[in-house]
């Protein structure tokens, strides 16, 4: 095997938290050690690197996480990291360290900031996607979205208890920033009769059609499922304006939140943690610098980092229309 590119590296979790991030880590520590790599883990993201918050890591340091959510690393957005001086203090304590290579854990603006800093100062760096969102490009799945993925729809059909009970219209908030993946996938598994993405051109005739559309066909309760970037407008604006067009119905807003990224990783996370973690170490090792790691048709791919956060995965547009045949 041909000598490693690297010796001593780091890894972070940034940005928003996601189920699959302990797994990852686990995946990177446990890799490093295999090939007698040095590897340090940094608390809080790129603060830590700011702070010189560094804390050798073996083996040990990674027992049961696999199973956990969250990040035991923590995770934050680092404003410091954004400015030139926060940077360079970041720079001074990796060089203290004898740091010459990086995992980032996180979403676009995890890869964004080691972008810049790889660009500034060299270390080498791979990022490993995890967020719930989705909304990366270069990996069919991000870490996390599948532990969310079924959160959202387990608290969807909860609700439609209720909502059947009461012969309601709920409206449903689903996470997912600018992305519809969540909400599209967990409206079609629960069997909504409308789902609001920013990736679609939405109208309120259009839902107001699909209410009557339920209406004839005897429906008394109904989901709509709302992602959080919907650009109809808020989902409170998106109910009142279906209250005046229907005054009759009794409606409902509830806004899933934070419960998305909280909770045990699916085992489909715990999978792909475990290889993309696997593979950034492999990839630094290899010399491989400015990539993400992710999995395309099963297939373990790198794509260079500033492709990842400008380029997006396109939403299944057959998904919609097989959710509307299918919901009423
Ligand atoms: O990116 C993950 C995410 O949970 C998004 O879905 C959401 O828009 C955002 O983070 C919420 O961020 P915060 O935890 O800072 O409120």
């Amino acid at each position: 095997m041909k000598e490693s590119a690297v010796k001593k590296i780091v890894v972070l979790t940034s940005g928003g938290d996601a189920p699959g991030m302990n797994a990852a880590l686990r995946a990177v520590v446990r890799t490093a050690s295999h090939y007698k790599i040095e590897c340090y883990g940094v608390r809080e993201g790129f603060n830590g690197l700011i702070n010189d918050d560094f804390t050798k890591m073996g083996p040990r340091s990674v027992k049961n996480i696999i199973t956990e959510g969250g990040t035991i690393l923590k995770s934050a957005r680092s404003l410091e990291f954004k400015t030139a001086a926060g940077r360079k203090k970041a720079f001074e304590n990796c060089q203290k360290h004898g740091i010459d290579g990086m995992v980032c854990i996180g979403g676009d603006g995890t890869f964004r900031g080691a972008k810049v800093f790889n660009e500034e100062f060299g270390i080498k760096t791979i990022g490993v996607p995890g967020t719930i969102d989705n909304d990366i490009f270069g990996t069919d799945n991000t870490i996390g979205y599948d532990t969310a993925l079924n959160t959202a729809m387990e608290a969807i059909d909860k609700i439609r208890d209720t909502a059947t009970s009461h012969n309601r219209i709920f409206f449903v908030e689903v996470m997912g920033r600018d992305a519809g993946f969540i909400a599209l996938n967990s409206g079609l598994a629960t069997g909504a009769i409308g789902i609001l993405i920013p990736e679609k051109k939405d109208s309120i005739e259009e839902l107001f059609a699909t209410f009557e559309r339920a209406e004839k066909a005897g429906k008394a309760s109904s989901i709509v499922v709302v992602a959080e970037g919907e650009k109809l407008g808020s989902i409170y604006d998106i109910a009142k304006a279906t209250q005046t067009g229907f005054p009759s119905y009794d409606i409902r807003v509830a806004v899933l939140g934070h419960i998305q990224r909280g909770g045990s990783p699916s085992c489909a996370d715990r999978v792909l943690a475990s290889r993309l973690g696997y593979g950034a170490v492999i990839g630094l090792m290899d010399g491989k610098t400015n990539m993400m790691v992710g999995m395309k048709s099963n297939r373990m791919v790198y794509t260079a980092i500033d492709e990842a956060v400008k380029k997006h995965n396109e939403i299944d547009q057959d998904l919609l229309k097989i959710s509307e045949i299918l919901s009423i």
